[in-house]
């Protein structure tokens, strides 16, 4: 049976990869920033995830808005990326695991989920940014990667993709290999690029989003998109991507590590991670 051991949520800004190819992650505006993953790299070098499901949404680099699934699923052994014109380098591929993403498709139909399923899928930075910010060593697992439509409204409800990494969750319970799953919501926080609101951040409701993301998920699904929106900002809706990863640890979950940072670039950068651990059975009386 697969495991879902964790959980982590990050920012996924182009810049990062222009800070990173120049080695500036000791200065002082990157340093604060960076300095907030040493904790997921410590745990992560103990827990050694098998494959890492990635939620995030593309930016046009794999889907545009003449074509735009709401929730597609790669089905690929292998992702690659390619130039988005951010200026940064393009990333080496990630390998992918086709058997269990096949499984994984499965299990969201199941559910009810009509997925759009990939069976060749390019990464955008929204993927490659917290590959390498989580193993900067470029030793990546293998990805699953979900992409989730934050682009083009309608959007998904905040309590659908909720209920997406809970199918996900459900899914790798009844996958036969033992396989160590660590989960990614990347993107957000607050942030909006353009228009009049652009460089818009809310402190304030990032705090509450993760406060209510580690204890009680169900509650932030009391706003709509367009609250989200008027909140977070236009682009804040990636947060959405959070909710799915979140929906994936349905154990016990810990928050072990939080950082929040404003700004990377235009957004408010925000870096979680939660331990999930199996529910304790109930002894029999
Ligand atoms: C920025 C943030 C994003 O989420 C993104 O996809 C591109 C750019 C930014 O703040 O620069
Ligand atoms: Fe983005």
């Amino acid at each position: 049976m697969a495991r879902i051991i964790g959980g982590v949520g990050t920012t996924h800004v182009p810049s990062i990869g222009k800070a990173i190819a120049d080695g500036k992650q000791h200065d002082p505006y990157w340093r604060p920033f960076f300095a907030g993953f040493e904790p997921v790299h410590q745990w992560l070098a103990q827990q050694k995830p098998d494959i890492a499901v990635v939620f995030s949404n593309d930016h046009g680099l794999n889907f545009f808005l003449d074509k735009l699934p709401t929730f597609a699923v790669g089905a690929a052994n292998e992702y690659r990326n390619e130039d988005e014109g951010w200026g940064i380098p393009v990333a080496h591929a990630a390998k992918g695991d086709a058997a269990l993403s096949w499984h994984i498709i499965n299990g969201l139909v199941g559910d009810g989920f009509d997925i759009t399923m990939c069976q060749d899928m390019l990464v955008d930075h929204a993927v490659t940014i917290p590959l390498q910010l989580m193993w900067p060593n470029g030793d990546w697992p293998s990805i699953v990667p979900v992409s989730i439509n934050t682009v083009q409204h309608p959007l998904p409800a905040m309590a659908r993709c909720l209920e997406l990494g809970r199918s996900v969750a459900r899914a790798l319970v009844t996958y036969p290999k033992d396989l160590k799953v660590l989960v990614i919501g990347t993107g957000g926080l607050s942030h909006q690029l353009d228009g009049k609101r652009a460089g818009f951040i809310n402190k304030d409701f990032d705090r509450l989003c993760m406060d209510q993301l580690s204890g009680d998920p169900e509650a932030l699904t009391r706003y709509s998109i367009p609250q989200l929106v008027e909140l977070a900002g236009a682009q804040g809706v990636e947060f959405l991507n959070w909710m799915a990863m979140r929906g994936a640890l349905c154990g016990t979950v810990s928050e072990l590590h939080r950082n929040y940072h404003i700004p990377i670039s235009n957004t408010a950068a925000a870096t979680v991670l939660y331990e999930n651990r199996p529910k304790q059975q109930r002894k029999a009386a």
